[in-house]
């Protein structure tokens, strides 16, 4: 049978169509959300190439469980709630009071609010009521104050409510603090396992529950 050679053409691109699709869906598209955002010149938000990774990365351990410390003007919560679909955590007290709730606007704005549960308190109070909670997630973004003490009491509670083969990820590692931080993790706490150090971001895996006897301690 002879097959005309406009049929052969057809053929052939609408199988490169459903193909180019395929790469594209492995690949993830990127969602174009920093272009969508209401951000103030002067802000603290993550960077374009930082949700990129967040999202990137959830979508490809298909991340469900979420939770974030910091919101500011909803920029990391975008990528997140735009990976996972699902319901995520987060808590920042100044949301109205610095912010002017631009965060807020900007998920109503993306049709995310149905899947946000917002805290508007210190981490340091609604982490343990969490606990109490019986909650448990597999990703926290550490993004709240950068004080060394709240950064290690952020991490303590996380720790408890992240599974096992959970990730905790940490923005702004040029800062002594969490230089510190991320010191006294890699020497004390062996349960968790570094992913990723760049772009400013630290990631950690908990590979393992946390079995230290009651007086470890290595200088970090
Ligand atoms: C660097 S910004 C977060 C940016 C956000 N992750 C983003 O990229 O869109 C830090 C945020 O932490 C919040 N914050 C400060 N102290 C906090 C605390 N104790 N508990 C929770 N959030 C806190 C601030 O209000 C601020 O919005």
């Amino acid at each position: 049978m002879v097959i005309p050679r406009e049929k052969i053409v057809v053929i052939v691109v609408l199988k490169s169509k459903k193909y180019i699709n395929k790469i594209k869906l492995n690949n993830f598209m990127m969602p174009n959300i920093f272009e969508k955002l209401e951000l103030p010149e002067k802000n603290s938000s993550i960077s374009k190439s930082q949700g990129e990774f967040i999202y990137s990365f959830l979508k490809d351990k298909n991340i469900k469980n979420t939770l974030e410390i910091g919101f500011c003007f909803g920029c990391s919560t975008a990528y997140i709630i735009n990976a996972t679909k699902s319901k995520h955590i987060v808590i920042d007290p100044y949301q109205k009071e610095i912010w002017k709730n631009i965060g807020l606007k900007n998920i109503v704005k993306l049709g995310y609010k149905k899947f946000l549960r917002f805290e508007n308190d210190f981490s340091y109070n609604i982490l343990p009521k969490l606990f109490q909670e019986g909650k448990r997630i597999d990703f926290a973004f550490i993004d709240g104050s950068h004080l060394f003490d709240y950064i290690m009491i952020d991490f303590f509670y996380i720790d408890l409510l992240l599974n096992k083969n959970g990730y905790v990820l940490f923005d702004d590692i040029w800062m002594d603090s969490t230089k510190s931080f991320e010191s006294w993790i890699k020497t004390n706490r062996n349960d968790y396992k570094l992913i990723k150090k760049d772009d400013n971001l630290l990631l950690f895996q908990k590979i393992n529950y946390d079995e230290r006897k009651w007086d470890h301690f290595i200088k970090f």
